[in-house]
């Protein structure tokens, strides 16, 4: 539940001249700094694999080229794994620059000793709010095969990929950064085989947009991978009361923060992924009980589908049909 002084804060820099004084706007800093999460190399081979054992379960490509990623966080980890087990190009876009390179080698080493190791898949008892989850967490060795690994594991590759860690602002790494980034010319039109993201899609503003964009990113046939959780971040005292406040009171709520959620329940991304053009080929849902009542929605939300109003979490995968 957002604190009082927290909505008074930001009450406060809707007063014209005070957002952009200079402690406040290290309050904002501070705010938008940090997620948690891709700042540890378990977390990244986890949510790696998860997309990717589910991208096999769904019948998609299980060895992706080119790759991208919105707002990987604390670190491009888990982009580093899809290079590690394969790809040929990964690229990174973020709001803020929350990743370093330092952190980046550091998880890049963690990587390569669970890789040559095959460990298995860390699962609900070490992650227990991450997804997708699977059905079995051995080490997916139909996907990564020993021959398969014995290439990704090379270690004239493993310093081509170290290096490429530590300059990913030039344009020609394989690996490279953007953050803050805009969709126009991030990426080159029809070149990517997959695009995904982890917790993210919750937080982007101008949803319609970036679906458009990975739209014509991808190449015909490619796909996309997200995890989207909808619950209130914080916001609210119920996992859905964000769906509770007006628009004027979630202005207040939300503040100036650089980002926060955008509310859209799951109906409006399958909406959107349908109107942009996708075929979604494999969905994980997972529900729990509401609290709220339809009376207490806010009046944008009250027509939602009963299922958004138990949806908590939502992975799903798809497809740019093929021409
Ligand atoms: C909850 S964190 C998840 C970070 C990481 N993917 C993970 O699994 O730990 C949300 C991330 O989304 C980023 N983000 C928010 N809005 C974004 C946008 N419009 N484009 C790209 N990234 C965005 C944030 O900066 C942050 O890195």
């Amino acid at each position: 539940m957002i604190s009082t002084k927290r909505l008074i804060f930001n009450a406060a820099t809707f007063i014209p001249g005070v957002a952009s004084l200079p402690p406040v706007q290290r309050v904002f800093k501070r705010h938008s700094l940090g997620t948690h999460g891709t700042d540890q190399a378990r977390y990244c081979y986890s949510v790696w694999l998860r997309h990717l054992v589910s991208a096999a379960a769904s019948g998609l490509d299980t060895n992706p080229r080119v790759v991208a990623e919105l707002g990987p966080g604390d670190s491009i980890g888990i982009g580093i794994a899809a290079v590690i087990t394969g790809a040929e190009k990964y690229m990174a876009f973020d709001v803020v620059a929350h990743a370093n390179t330092p952190r980046n080698l550091s998880i890049f080493d963690g990587l390569v000793e669970l890789f040559r190791a095959q460990s298995g898949i860390p699962d609900s008892s070490e992650y227990p709010r991450v997804g997708p989850t699977l059905a079995t967490y051995e080490w997916p060795a139909r996907i990564l095969s020993a021959e398969r690994m014995r290439a990704a594991l090379d270690p004239a590759r493993l310093a081509v990929i170290r290096d490429s860690i530590s300059r990913t602002d030039s344009r020609a790494s394989m690996i490279q950064y953007r953050a803050p980034w805009s969709t126009d010319g991030a990426v080159e039109r029809g070149t990517l085989d997959l695009v995904f993201s982890q917790a993210v899609l919750e937080h982007v503003d101008g949803l319609a947009d970036v679906y458009c964009a990975m739209y014509e990113w991808l190449k015909p046939g490619a796909y996309m991978s997200h995890q989207i959780d909808f619950k209130s971040h914080g916001s609210a005292r119920e996992w859905n009361g964000h769906w509770a406040y007006s628009d004027f009171m979630w202005k207040l709520v939300r503040g100036k923060d650089v980002w926060l959620i955008n509310r859209e329940p799951y109906s409006t991304h399958v909406e959107l992924m349908q109107q942009t053009g996708f075929r979604v080929v494999g969905e994980q849902l997972v529900q729990a009980r509401s609290t709220l009542t339809r009376a207490r929605l806010a009046p944008k939300f009250r027509a939602i589908p009963d299922s958004d109003l138990q949806t908590t979490d939502a992975f799903v995968q798809a497809v740019k049909p093929a021409v």
